[in-house]
């Protein structure tokens, strides 16, 4: 047992302070690339300003021959890198590779000041958020990195969505966590082999009616996903953290993407993975509340003067409880456009 006194107190002698809170930054697209491979990286540059957070990725879809040139080619990026509104992640690789160990004391030592966040994949329990937090602080001491390096987990195992609570309430550190729905597919032997999305077979059908063909009976397409999205919503939401949907697998479907994508943005979270440059637009649109939906938040907040009481606006009841709704959009509209005078000037907001 640990006194909840102790919870704040870094855990290695000379490493920074863990956050007390974490702070909410853009984070719409969480923008994936290879950075073993040369040709990427040129376009580092180019993509960084577009997208909200870029990541290195050192994991899967990285061959195990290529696994050190992606951490040296990480490395490379993070030192040309200046920091400013998007943020540089990581994903490194899980904690029972032949890698993990390396991706981490090569990256704390190289880029440990440049990186935001280290997402962590596979995490099945609270044990290996502990595990992360002490190796992180030994290397932020050892090194001397000043501002605590954050941990974003995924969830992939059925053992890691049991335990997703305690994962989220583990170390000061967490930040977030992403859905990872090919692995958990494997993991819980779930029968698709699509990378996130909806599955044609799994619906519900309207009832049979005597005298009529099957064909007439209305079928619905139901989210495979819904029920682990918002699990980890409602652990996040506890642990003050953030949710996000993680990857779409299939670039071609745009559309698809953007449903999945608006479903999770519905629900609560803030952000998805972009796999492809196209997906970054999707997820910028998709995470973005729609200017008639901040204007009407703003109303609601107006006409509601002390946020007490009840007024109708246009046949709508509208009461403290609404006004909490329309605060969370207007505040996310104000964090967003803080960085963005595009957006700002949509919703009518100052840029500061
Ligand atoms: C992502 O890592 C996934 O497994 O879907
Ligand atoms: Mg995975």
């Amino acid at each position: 047992m640990r006194s909840p006194r102790d919870f704040f107190a870094p855990l290695a002698l000379g490493a920074p302070q863990p956050l007390h809170e974490i702070p909410f930054r853009p984070s719409r697209m969480i923008h994936f690339f290879d950075p073993s491979n040369e040709r990427m990286r040129a376009k580092v540059p180019d993509i960084a300003p577009t997208v909200d957070v870029l990541l290195g990725n050192l994991e899967d879809a990285v061959s195990a021959d290529s696994k050190d040139a992606a951490r040296a080619g990480l490395i490379e990026v993070g030192k040309a890198w200046e920091r400013g509104h998007t943020q540089l992640w990581t994903r490194v690789n899980s904690l029972d590779s032949p890698w993990f160990l390396d991706d981490v004391w090569a990256l704390c030592h190289e880029i440990g000041d440049k990186l935001d966040v280290i997402m962590v994949p596979k995490v099945e329990g609270p044990e290996d958020i502990h595990y992360v937090d002490r190796l992180l602080a030994q290397l932020e001491a050892r090194v001397g990195i000043e501002q605590p390096l954050l941990v974003h987990a995924i969830l992939e195992t059925a053992r890691g969505v049991a335990n997703v609570e305690s994962i989220c309430l583990a170390s000061p550190r967490m930040q977030g966590l992403s859905l990872g729905p090919a692995d958990l597919a494997a993991d819980r032997r779930m029968k698709t082999t699509r990378v996130g999305g909806g599955h044609p077979g799994y619906l519900v059908r309207t009832d049979p009616v005597p005298g009529t063909d099957d064909d007439a009976r209305t079928a619905f397409q139901q989210d495979l996903w819904h029920y682990t999205l918002a699990r980890m919503v409602d652990a996040c939401g506890t642990a003050g953290i953030l949710p996000y949907y993680g990857p779409f697998g299939d670039i071609a479907d745009p559309v698809g993407c953007e449903d999945q994508f608006r479903n999770a943005y519905l629900l609560g979270c803030v952000g998805a993975w972009s796999l492809h440059p196209s997906q970054i637009a999707i997820a910028k649109r998709v995470f973005s509340p729609e200017p008639a939906e901040v204007a009407w938040a703003q109303r609601v907040v107006t006409e509601m003067g002390d946020g007490t009481g009840a007024v109708m606006i246009d046949g709508k009841m509208q009461d403290d409880a609404t006004v909490k709704q329309c605060r969370v959009v207007l505040q996310l509209a104000r964090d967003l456009s803080a960085a963005d005078p595009e957006l700002a000037a949509a919703y009518g907001l100052e840029t500061a």
